[in-house]
């Protein structure tokens, strides 16, 4: 083969599971289960198709740099990281929820700047700065709905599914910031050089994604 072979990175997490099936019916199999394995690159049923797995934070900036030339990560990552040098060309349609605003039940309104504590720092700073509301944001790397009960902020921004994790916690969400789902981003450049073999791929997940409905 003269070509370097043709990197797709997925998340791990709750994404991964939901996402092999996909690429299966797209004709794309990992020849080992990740599961069961330390390893960060895998073969595949095509040999020239390999598959990175990291950290859904880290998906965007591996497919911006070109170290990937196909990801797949949930609009929230997308989203937060900004979208310059990537193509979004599917909506996997999975792991489907919301990005929100919270606070403790009935909580009061907050008279000058909100404390906000969420992972999502840049989409709360705009979220807040379009509201015409001042926020002072606090990152947090995760059970951010901790954060209003220790007096640690007064809103959080995070992801609401089935909204158990906010109800157990005595919140709820105030606003909704954006419905989120799993998309598939291409580098920009890639998409040009490679345009064949991703424009192929691209469709046949399209059709697994539109047959699963
Ligand atoms: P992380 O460790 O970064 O939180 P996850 O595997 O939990 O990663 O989540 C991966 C993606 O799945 C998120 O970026 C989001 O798009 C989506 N997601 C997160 N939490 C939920 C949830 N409770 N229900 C459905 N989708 C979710
Ligand atoms: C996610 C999210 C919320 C919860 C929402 O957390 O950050 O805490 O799910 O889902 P629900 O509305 O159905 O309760 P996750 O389980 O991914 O934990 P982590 O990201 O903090 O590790
Ligand atoms: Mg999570």
């Amino acid at each position: 083969m003269s070509q370097k072979p043709l990197t797709i990175a997925l998340s791990k997490g709750r994404i991964l599971k939901e996402t092999l099936p996909l690429l299966k019916a797209a004709g794309i199999e990992l020849l080992e289960d990740p599961s069961a394995s330390r390893k960060l690159i895998f073969d595949t049923t095509r040999d020239d198709v390999k598959i990175i797995i990291i950290r859904a934070t880290d998906v965007p900036p591996y497919v911006q740099h070109g170290a990937a030339d196909i990801g797949v990560a949930g609009k929230d990552v997308l989203m937060e990281h900004g979208a310059d040098g990537v193509f979004e060309p599917l909506d996997l349609n999975i792991a489907r929820c919301k990005l929100m605003v919270a606070a403790v039940n009935n909580a009061p309104e907050v008279g000058g700047r909100l404390r906000v504590a969420t992972k999502f720092v840049n989409v709360a700073k705009a979220y807040f700065a379009e509201q015409g509301k001042q926020a002072e944001v606090i990152k947090l790397y995760g059970a951010m709905e901790l954060a209003p009960l220790v007096g640690l902020a007064d809103r959080i921004v995070d992801i609401v599914d089935t909204g158990n994790t906010l109800r157990a916690n005595g919140l709820e969400p105030t606003e909704l910031i954006a419905h989120i789902s799993t998309r598939v981003i291409v580098n920009r450049a890639s998409m040009k050089t490679r345009h064949a073999d991703i424009q192929a791929i691209l469709d046949k997940l399209g059709e697994a994604v539109a047959s699963r409905k």
